[in-house]
């Protein structure tokens, strides 16, 4: 900020015919050397000077397009790494077996290998592994020592809960209400009002267990799936 004490005439005289902005330096001069001998009680002027042209002020097209983009980058890069993810939870799990089937998981995550499976199952044996939709179901082992056509979907047809296998009972028996089913999963007592789902428990060229929908007609009620496949 430069500070000038000049009479209204001089200060006239100097804004009308020079007509153009006092750059720092120039105000500087009018102060101390052509008018700092006649200084007389008179108009005090204040002036806001720089030393950048008024043409330098504003960012060239160049910077402003950079800038923008800039803010683009900054506003949008946050935003999709919210919004993509919170898309994805909607967008049902793909299948991961060949045929639109779903590889079956152990507890720890892991693909079920047939021939492991059966090692370390016994005969009789339900298991829950993960199945289609990510579903609770049961890889049954049957009497003779093979690995069931069929899984069992464990979510109870009456309000959901997940139905433990009760070997000493050879039943499947839900302890939220007390519904049962017998060890193919049809419904024995309510109020479970259907039977447990089904789902084809195949085995791929690698030995490992794929779950695929269950669309054929129920062999345990000898009606249409209601679960609708
Ligand atoms: S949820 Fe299984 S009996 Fe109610």
């Amino acid at each position: 900020m430069a500070t000038s004490s000049l009479s209204p005439i001089t200060h006239s005289r100097i804004w009308s015919t020079q007509n153009r902005a006092l750059s720092a330096s120039q105000a500087v001069t009018a102060r101390s050397g052509k008018f700092g001998g006649r200084r007389k009680k008179g108009l005090r002027v204040t002036a806001m000077a720089t030393s950048i042209p008024a043409s330098d002020r504003v960012p060239d097209m160049g910077k402003r397009k950079f800038m923008n983009l800039l803010l683009l980058g900054a506003v949008s890069l946050p935003t999709a790494a919210m919004v993509v993810p919170y898309a994805l939870f909607f967008v049902p799990p793909r299948s991961g077996g060949g045929g639109g089937g779903t590889l079956a998981k152990d507890a720890a995550g892991n693909d079920v290998v047939a021939s492991v499976w059966l090692k370390n199952h016994g005969p009789g044996n339900r298991t829950l592994t993960q199945g289609l939709k990510g579903d609770p179901t049961y890889l049954v082992v049957e009497d003779d020592g093979s690995l069931a056509t069929y899984g069992i979907n464990a979510v109870c047809t009456h309000l959901g809960c997940v139905v433990p296998w009760n070997a000493a009972e050879n039943k499947f028996m839900c302890p939220c209400h007390g519904s049962q089913y017998n060890n193919q999963g049809k419904v024995v007592r309510g109020p479970a009002p259907l039977s447990l789902a089904l789902a084809h428990a195949n085995i791929d060229a690698d030995d490992k267990v794929v779950f695929v929908p269950w669309v054929d007609t129920d062999f345990r009620t000898g009606e249409a799936p209601w679960w609708g496949a």
